[in-house]
């Protein structure tokens, strides 16, 4: 008998997006303890790269986990397209009233993918917003 073999296949897309981290709670000068230049009223960019991992049993047909043209798709129409080139703060339905760090932001990436993956099922997401610094989410 042939092994099932469990794959996690991923695929990784880019986007520009602007953001500040603020708390309407604290004082301008409380923000800038807190969040130093990240703070910075006038907000600043960042040049994301996200990583959508689906863990799954290829299927014996197609040999394939979850179709990554659809995983393409699903990324751009519910993620890039929502976030690429907008200010996080103000222009993104799914951030609005939540802190604009990559944390809240994963988490939020998540559940906007989640429900489109129609084969697998959606195992990390990785949202990284420098070269030196990233965050993953496995929905829990
Ligand atoms: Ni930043």
């Amino acid at each position: 008998m042939t092994k099932t073999k469990l794959v996690y296949i991923t695929r990784k897309t880019h986007f520009n997006a602007a953001h500040r981290l603020y708390n309407p709670l604290f004082t301008d000068e409380e923000n800038e303890v807190r969040f130093g230049k990240c703070a910075n009223k006038n907000f600043h960019g960042h040049n994301f790269d996200l990583f959508v991992t689906i863990k799954g049993i290829a299927d014996t047909q197609t040999g394939m986990v979850m179709d990554l043209r659809i995983l393409k798709t699903v990324m751009q129409e519910y993620v890039v397209d929502k976030l690429d080139h907008k200010n996080i703060n103000e222009d993104v339905d799914f951030m609005k009233g939540k802190m604009a760090s990559i944390e809240n932001l994963v988490a939020e990436i998540w559940n906007q993918l989640e429900p489109h993956i129609s084969k697998g099922t959606l195992h990390c997401i990785k949202l990284c917003e420098t070269d030196n610094q990233f965050v993953e989410y496995y929905g829990e």
